[in-house]
């Protein structure tokens, strides 16, 4: 295949989990595949740029000059009672999903607008659709992402700059660890989705890639639930 041969991506957090699945698939369909975090993917062909979302000031992605598609793939997963949840904790969540994703976002719109097909994805939660309990701060969070990607889509169209979001569900990455860590809990989260297991990066990566292709040169201003059924369906 090699339906992005010719395309540069940009995936912000391509070195684990969804980002990393994401730009192996692009890679394998021809893309060059820019990466940003704070370390180097292993054993991925892709040219890479340090870059901390919670305190770079975005200036770091100035060396791109031409742009595709660009994924940010961070994000947090901190659990916890609402009485438990500081404001830094609020705060923090807000900085790396949100406020990263607009420094990303500001500097590289010149790189996107220079493509007549750009793509941005973001990524959401299902907790934002479904309520969800200790959920408060990252769903708060990944909320505000929700609105930021549709009014970007709104102000982005006429540039042909589509923005969608991927809310998935659990996950099998490094950042799910703790929710995944014995055979019981797995066996627990499998049984909550509707589809009986949890999801793997690859369910998540073909969704961005299928966003960030041409095939979806129509879809914008999405929010796209890939989650087992989870955020719509009822189990038996
Ligand atoms: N896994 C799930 O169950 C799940 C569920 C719902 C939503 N999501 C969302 O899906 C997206 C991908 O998550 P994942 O599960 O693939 O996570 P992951 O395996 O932890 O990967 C996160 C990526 O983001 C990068 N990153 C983290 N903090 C960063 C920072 N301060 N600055 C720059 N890069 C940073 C990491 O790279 P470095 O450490 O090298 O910086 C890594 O490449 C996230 O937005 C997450 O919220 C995941």
């Amino acid at each position: 295949m090699s339906d992005f041969k010719g395309k540069n991506i940009l995936i912000v957090g391509a070195s684990s989990g969804i980002g990393y699945e994401l730009a192996k698939n692009l890679i394998a369909q021809g893309a060059t595949v820019i990466s940003a975090s704070r370390t180097a993917p292993q054993g991925l062909d892709v040219q890479h740029i340090d870059f901390d979302a919670l305190t770079a000031s975005g200036s770091e992605l100035a060396t791109i000059t031409a742009l595709d598609g660009l994924a940010y793939c961070v994000g947090s997963i901190n659990l916890k009672p609402f009485n438990r949840l500081s404001q830094d904790d609020f705060l923090k969540d807000f900085q790396l999903n949100v406020l990263g994703a607009v420094k990303v976002i500001q500097n590289t719109i010149n790189a996107l607008k220079k493509s007549e097909t750009s793509s941005i994805v973001l990524f959401s939660t299902v907790a934002v659709g479904m309520g969800m309990g200790f959920h408060a701060s990252v769903a708060s969070a990944k909320g505000a992402v929700e609105g930021l990607a549709k009014s970007l889509a709104a102000e982005f169209a006429v540039n042909k700059i589509r923005v969608n979001v991927i809310a998935p569900s659990l996950t099998d990455t490094p950042l799910a660890k703790n929710l995944l860590s014995s055979p019981e809990k797995r066996e627990a989260s499998a049984k909550r989705h509707p589809i009986a297991r949890v999801g793997t990066p690859a369910d998540i990566a073909s969704a961005a890639v299928f966003l960030l292709s041409d095939q979806t040169s129509w879809i914008s201003g999405q929010v796209i639930g890939v989650d087992g059924g989870m955020g719509s369906l009822k189990s038996l």
